[in-house]
């Protein structure tokens, strides 16, 4: 493989795809010509209550800024992922789960089924008194009821704030708290990979300490552990659906209202609850996930069974596993566990048992994998596999090839994937018909995409082949439209860096052909196996610590998750920096956010690199870490160089 390698469209794509070469050179030039035709038509793959005649309403710039799309139709989008397929799909799988333990009870659930849940537990919610408008807080592992339940609150307008089940309690409260949701839906336990995941218990505890409005708990029964029930507070969910009717008319839904709130880490401070609204979302999921995936029926009619393997608690569960192919009237898998359990071969087997066409996953999985050894994947079959995806990471090109000889044999075309819990759903990616793939380039732009980059510093516009800051010029259907609570800060985080832009946070490289490679996070916020983490939040986890005066933490390369955490610790006066408070941090660390939190190395600091005015400088930090430590630039502004000699002089992996 030489590092230019080209995969050019097989002929069989070019053929016989939805879209070809052609038509997205075609398609894509009308995006940005005439976005208001395009989107209007593109918009009528969802159906409307009352039509729309109003289709772009955005401005990036600060003095008239504001997002809107669509904004005087109104929907509901659990309708268009539901009733509207009843007719003629009511028995067509819409959700296949497979359970963490291969040997136990799968479940399918036919649209009639899933729609009969919905409708049920819609009504559930309304006679808890959740009203439209109101949040509504969803800290359940990978189990069909998390579909429902999100579902559901589409169903009458509700806003759901999904809580990725591996948050710790801490983590868990303070969302509540954010948006004041009254009313939590849980499980008893999670279960992955063999392990038993406390939920229940971890609600409890964090209505011990925050979150004092909920009023009611549900609870879902899924590994039957014995758990305690406030009875003034918490209900099961299968008598609460049991005892409701199953009709439930969908509420009219202004495409402007919102779908949900999901809080991802930014650069500072605490995380900030993505807002993203009914239309335009519903019609970005619908169409990118339709068109990314090459999705539609097979000839006979049947379903193309489809499988992303991203957790709902992150958004791409939201769009790919939920809103996208449902939308689209497919068959999403849904798969409670792990890749390793209970051997290295679990996620091909699933794609044997059930016969997957096409099949999305993160690098760190599959770099994970990858280690194992080929027989993993050669031991079983995988000839269903049409379309492998790859998302939330750069993809690097070993690991690309693996994925595209070992596990696709050569025969499926990979989407690598780029885009954030911001955007809503795929911003830069190939389309399997139309783009030739190079391994480790998210390639070229959606529909309605306009990526640019920019003189990281001095803002201008770059042209041509080169690198910068990636930024996107002009608004599409699916963009977040606020941070729950706070849309000054909305502003400040995306739009004020360079105005009249939105910036990404992220560097990336553009090409001679106009393909696009993203390098990583350019902002303080680290990849770690495909989530996103603030290192702000990190630090301000150890600080509660009473040993810790001062943290910093930055990324630092890791084979198998991308980045790891690196954290720089500076303890009070008189402490015994040992090895049991280096793991007792490790496990503080883990209770405050969760295990995704885990710092992989932790350096005790007597002083931090900082500039005259008390600055950190991070990129010294960042150099010791990555172990680039032959040219650390220029220390001169520090308030004392001294203290890089230590750095330097006790690293932990030195
Ligand atoms: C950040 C967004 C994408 C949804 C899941 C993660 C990185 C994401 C790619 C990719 C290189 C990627 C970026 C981005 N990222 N996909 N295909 N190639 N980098 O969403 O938690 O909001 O994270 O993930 O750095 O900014 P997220």
């Amino acid at each position: 493989m030489s590092d230019n390698a080209v995969y050019p469209v097989s002929s069989e794509w070019a053929n016989n795809a939805i879209i070809d070469a052609a038509t997205y050179d075609e398609k894509y030039r009308r995006s940005i010509e005439d976005p208001e035709g395009f989107w209007r038509e593109e918009a009528q793959r969802l159906d409307w209550i009352k039509p729309f005649t109003q289709v772009k309403g955005t401005s990036f710039d600060q003095q008239d800024f504001g997002i809107r799309w669509f904004w005087d139709g109104t929907l509901n989008l659990s309708a268009n992922c539901l009733d509207r397929h009843l007719e003629t799909h009511g028995n067509t799988p819409a959700i296949i789960w497979e359970p963490d333990d291969p040997t136990s009870r799968n479940r399918i659930l036919t649209y009639n089924d899933l729609h009969e849940q919905v409708c049920r537990f819609a009504n559930v919610l309304k006679a808890n008194g959740v009203t439209k408008g109101e949040r509504v807080t969803i800290y359940l592992p990978m189990i069909p009821e998390a579909a429902v339940a999100m579902l559901a609150c589409a169903r009458i307008g509700a806003a759901h704030s999904i809580v990725f089940a591996g948050f710790s309690p801490e983590a868990l409260g303070g969302r509540i708290d954010d948006c004041a949701s009254t009313i939590v839906i849980t499980a008893d336990e999670g279960l992955r990979g063999g392990k038993r995941i406390p939920l229940k218990a971890n609600v409890d505890e964090a209505l011990e300490h925050h979150a004092r409005d909920v009023s009611r708990v549900i609870v879902v029964q899924h590994t039957g552990a014995d758990i305690p029930m406030d009875e003034s507070r918490d209900v099961w969910w299968h008598e609460a659906i049991a005892a409701g009717s199953h009709i439930c008319e969908p509420e009219e839904i202004n495409a402007e209202d919102p779908l949900f709130i999901l809080y991802t880490s930014g650069s500072t401070g605490k995380p900030k609850g993505v807002l993203h609204t009914t239309g335009g979302y519903g019609v970005w999921c619908s169409m990118t996930h339709e068109y990314t995936f090459d999705y539609r029926p097979h000839a006979d009619g049947s379903n193309q069974i489809y499988w992303c393997a991203a957790d709902i608690g992150w958004v791409t569960g939201h769009s790919y596993v939920v809103y996208g192919p449902l939308a689209n009237g497919g068959t999403s898998l849904m798969f409670e566990g792990v890749p390793n359990y209970p051997d290295f071969s679990r996620f091909w087997h699933i794609i044997d048992k059930y016969q997957v066409e096409i099949f999305y996953a993160a690098p760190t999985a599959l770099r994970a994998l990858m280690r194992e050894g080929d027989d993993y994947v050669t031991r079983t079959s995988r000839k269903s596999l049409k379309v492998l995806g790859s998302v939330g990471e750069p993809i690097n090109p070993e690991a690309w090839e693996w994925y595209y000889n070992v596990v696709g044999e050569k025969r499926c075309p990979i989407v690598d994937t780029w885009w954030q819990t911001e955007t809503g759903g795929h911003m830069i990616t190939p389309l399997p018909g139309a783009t030739a793939l190079k391994p480790g380039s998210a390639s070229r732009p959606m529909f309605g995409v306009q990526p640019a980059l920019v003189d990281p510093e001095k803002g201008t516009l770059l042209e041509g082949a080169t690198e910068g800051a990636l930024v996107i010029l002009d608004s599409w259907p699916g963009q977040m439209r606020s941070i729950f609570g706070d849309h000054e800060r909305f502003f400040q985080t995306y739009f004020s860096t360079y105005p009249g832009m939105y910036f990404t946070g992220d560097g990336c490289r553009r090409d001679e052909d106009g393909y696009y490679w993203i390098t990583g996070r350019i902002d303080d916020v680290i990849n770690v196996s495909g989530h996103r983490m603030g290192t702000a939040e990190v630090e301000s986890a150890l600080v509660l610590h009473p040993k810790v005066a001062e943290a910093a933490v930055v990324g630092m390369p890791h084979d198998v998750k991308g980045q790891g955490i690196y954290a720089y610790v500076t303890t009070v006066a008189g402490t015994d920096d040992s090895d049991e408070l280096r793991r007792e941090l490790v496990q503080w660390v883990r209770k405050e956010i969760g295990p995704i939190a885990t710092p992989d190395v932790v350096q005790f600091a007597p002083g931090l690199p900082k500039t005259r005015s008390g600055k950190i400088m991070r990129r010294i930090l960042r150099k010791i870490a990555e172990n680039d430590v032959g040219n650390l630039g220029d220390t001169s502004t520090l308030a004392d160089p001294g203290v890089v000699d230590d750095l330097l002089a006790n690293r932990p992996h030195a």
